[in-house]
């Protein structure tokens, strides 16, 4: 009886931990629903992976519960030996040969995935964008267009993307699980992959690699969109003023208080030539997510401002003075907000961009 408690507890922590981990899917951060090639290709070779394991774990069940009932001791023959199998070649073989065939199975199609993935042929004429991760966010300089942006990497939908990969401080890993698979990106030597996207729409990446204190929030995006809005937003984005002067009068106050305290990391235009200090936050108007993590919205930003060690611990904005000396009121706070909403690349609403904040509002109440 207490056995079988035991037993019933078990399978009762079991089935609720399985609840709970449903729970930790997004449809936008998973491999097992794939919407690029990389995840699509990868994910083929799990389903043969599982498939073979499923067809072994059968047939080694079956012989195995067969050969209990089949040479079980029965009454009156309890010193009864059966007969002995060693030595038997034909036997030998076959269970060498069938493991050799099932490798091979697995095998073939992930090598030549291995190999497809790391094709570089097509990589001169693709957008070439070198991804610099660094504690805790990311950077995206796009080679040929000569613009940057951050946490938030445009790319058109059925299009190679190439990416060179480096860190400008510790190991990271480049994980988008959806679109493709995960890369390490080192300080010192360059990974490369390439992504390509089937689906229009906001996909989640993460950092997967113990980075730090804020390692688990090293999040990023990646909005996949059409050809026409790709080159739309290339071109906002070449276009971002250095000298923009905001629109509202709060947001020019804002704009004051930003050029003071803020400037020295933050570029407000996307030139690829701005040195890479703090996340550039050109078309920030535009962004799907505060901090890679918070909910797009003015009150997520004036938090982000005021409370940056609380939303993301050891981030790089910790050594900036006005947290220091606590000279940042939340009023001002609220005006730095205003001046950043309005910096946008284009004013045309992207499509994936609202479809993801709507869903995000709505998975959230
Ligand atoms: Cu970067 Cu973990």
């Amino acid at each position: 009886m207490k056995e079988w408690m035991g037993k019933i507890r078990t399978l009762s922590l079991f089935s609720f931990l399985v609840i709970i981990l449903s729970a930790c899917g997004k449809d936008n951060l998973t491999a097992l629903v794939p919407k690029g090639y990389g995840a699509e290709e990868s994910f083929n070779v799990i389903l043969i992976s599982i498939l073979v394991m499923i067809f072994v774990f059968i047939v080694v069940m079956a012989i195995y519960v067969y050969v209990i009932f089949k040479f079980r001791q029965r009454k009156g023959q309890e010193n009864h030996i059966p007969k002995q199998t060693e030595g038997n070649k034909t036997l030998e073989v076959v269970w060498t040969v069938i493991p050799i065939l099932l490798l091979i199975i697995i095998a073939v199609p992930t090598i030549a995935s291995t190999y497809d993935l790391a094709d570089e042929s097509e990589k001169e004429d693709s957008i070439n964008v070198n991804v610099q991760g660094m504690q805790f966010w990311w950077n995206f300089e796009y080679a040929n267009e000569e613009i940057q942006t951050s946490q938030e990497l445009y790319i058109p939908v059925n299009e190679r993307v190439y990416l060179n990969m480096l860190s400008s401080d510790v190991i990271h890993s480049f994980w988008l699980p959806s679109i493709s698979g995960k890369m390490d990106v080192n300080p010192d030597n360059e990974n490369t992959m390439y992504i390509e996207a089937y689906e229009e729409g906001v996909y989640w990446g993460k950092c997967t690699e113990f980075c730090g204190d804020s390692h688990s929030l090293m999040d990023f995006k990646v909005v996949v969109v059409s050809q026409e809005e790709y080159d739309q937003w290339v071109e906002g984005m070449k276009n971002t003023d250095p000298e923009y002067t905001a629109e509202s009068s709060t947001a020019q106050e804002g704009q004051e208080m930003f050029a003071n305290s803020c400037i020295s990391c933050h570029a407000i235009d996307a030139s690829s030539s701005n040195p890479v200090v703090g996340p550039n936050l050109a078309d920030f108007g535009n962004r799907t997510m505060v901090a890679g993590i918070k909910n797009y919205s003015k009150e997520a930003i004036v938090d982000w401002i005021m409370n940056p060690g609380e939303i993301k611990p050891g981030n790089g904005m910790l050594s900036a003075p006005y947290l220091q000396d606590n000279s940042m009121e939340e009023e001002d706070a609220e005006k730095i907000a205003d001046f950043l909403m309005e910096l946008k690349a284009t004013d045309e609403p992207v499509d994936s961009v609202e479809q993801f904040k709507k869903d995000e509002t709505e998975n959230n109440n």
